[in-house]
């Protein structure tokens, strides 16, 4: 959570999801909270702050990142992806609706991360394997689903090739 300390802040520029927002950032705070309190992108879910559960994935640079280990001004000027980036104006993309089909979510806490990460999966390899999937999703944590839904919907979403 953001907290001002009245601290020195630095002018940086985000550009997220395509758009470039210029901000006053105290150099201790991080990106998964910038996004959120001050972007208000609360698509990027904060679970546990240390690295562990994934919720906070966001690409940077094309890559997922998590954005609770990284702070807000080292961002400053590179191409940041949150799960609203990747979400159509008008519904679902087509890793949603399997998500959403295939049951892939209780709660949904881990989901945007989910979704993050899996984008990238299926942009570099657009037909992973079962094995392959489950490596990739393995550092995001679901205490929900017991990941099978999830990979059932990823699975689909690679044989039909529609990303
Ligand atoms: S909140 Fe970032 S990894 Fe858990
Ligand atoms: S759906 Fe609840 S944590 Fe994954």
């Amino acid at each position: 959570m953001i907290e001002n300390s009245g601290g020195k802040t630095v002018p940086i520029t985000l550009k997220v999801n395509g758009q470039s927002y210029s901000i006053d950032v105290e150099p201790r705070w991080l990106l998964s909270d910038v996004l959120r309190h001050r972007l208000g992108m609360t698509g990027t879910h904060v679970g546990c702050e240390q690295g562990v559960c994934g919720a906070c994935t966001v690409l940077v640079d094309g890559k997922p990142e998590r954005s609770c280990l990284m702070f807000a001004v080292q961002a400053a000027g590179r191409e940041i992806t949150t799960v609203e980036g990747l979400t159509p104006a008008d519904g679902l993309s087509p890793v949603q609706e399997a998500f959403q089909n295939h049951h892939a979510l209780q709660c949904g806490f881990c989901t945007p991360g989910m979704v993050v990460t899996v984008e990238a999966l299926l942009r570099d390899n657009p037909h992973p394997s079962e094995e392959q999937i489950r490596e990739a999703l393995s550092g995001n944590l679901c205490r929900c689903t017991g990941y099978q839904f999830i990979v059932d919907a990823v699975l689909d979403v690679a044989q039909k090739g529609v990303r």
